[in-house]
């Protein structure tokens, strides 16, 4: 068998997916969840479950009213749309209440999305957005991501 000679790192080639993308795919930051009745979401996770609510934000650019719970160092994440004419309202229209989407959590969003981009996956978001408590946050689009519509989430570093 022929010596395999070591090659210097390269992002753009040859490498599998893995190598690059497991440095995007640390943690998961949250899971959403979307609602049609917030407060009765809430009762259950924060009173039932026993979650520590820690943030709630009406979030008009993306259209929800969502509350975040703690989960260790995780949230979970519960989104009620402002209307039916909102990306969680047509969420709710055509599938109902439930799992929305998951959110990794990563330090670097610029970097992230470059590796993810080099990989050839598609986004819906090419730059971040403001997201929940300052965050800055950014969507896969679910053809990329075996229909589970992925967010990545850089948390901000103070949360007021
Ligand atoms: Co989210």
């Amino acid at each position: 068998m022929a010596a395999r000679r070591r090659s210097p790192p390269d992002l753009q080639a040859g490498r599998p997916a893995g190598a690059i993308l497991s440095a995007v795919f640390t943690r998961i930051d949250h899971v959403g969840i979307a609602v049609a009745d917030l407060d009765a979401a809430v009762a259950l996770h924060e009173r039932e479950y026993g979650m520590p609510l820690v943030h709630r934000e009406v979030v008009a650019s993306q259209g929800v009213e969502a509350v975040l719970l703690d989960v260790g160092e995780s949230h979970v994440e519960l989104l009620a749309p402002l209307g039916d004419d909102t990306p969680v309202g047509r969420f709710l229209a055509r599938r109902g209440p439930g799992l929305h989407h998951v959110a990794y959590g990563v330090e670097d969003i610029e970097a992230a999305l470059a590796a993810l981009k080099a990989q050839g996956l598609r986004l819906i978001d090419e730059a971040p957005r403001t997201g929940i408590r300052g965050s800055r946050v950014a969507f896969l689009h679910p053809s990329s991501s075996a229909s589970v519509l992925t967010e990545l989430v850089e948390p901000a570093t103070f949360h007021p």
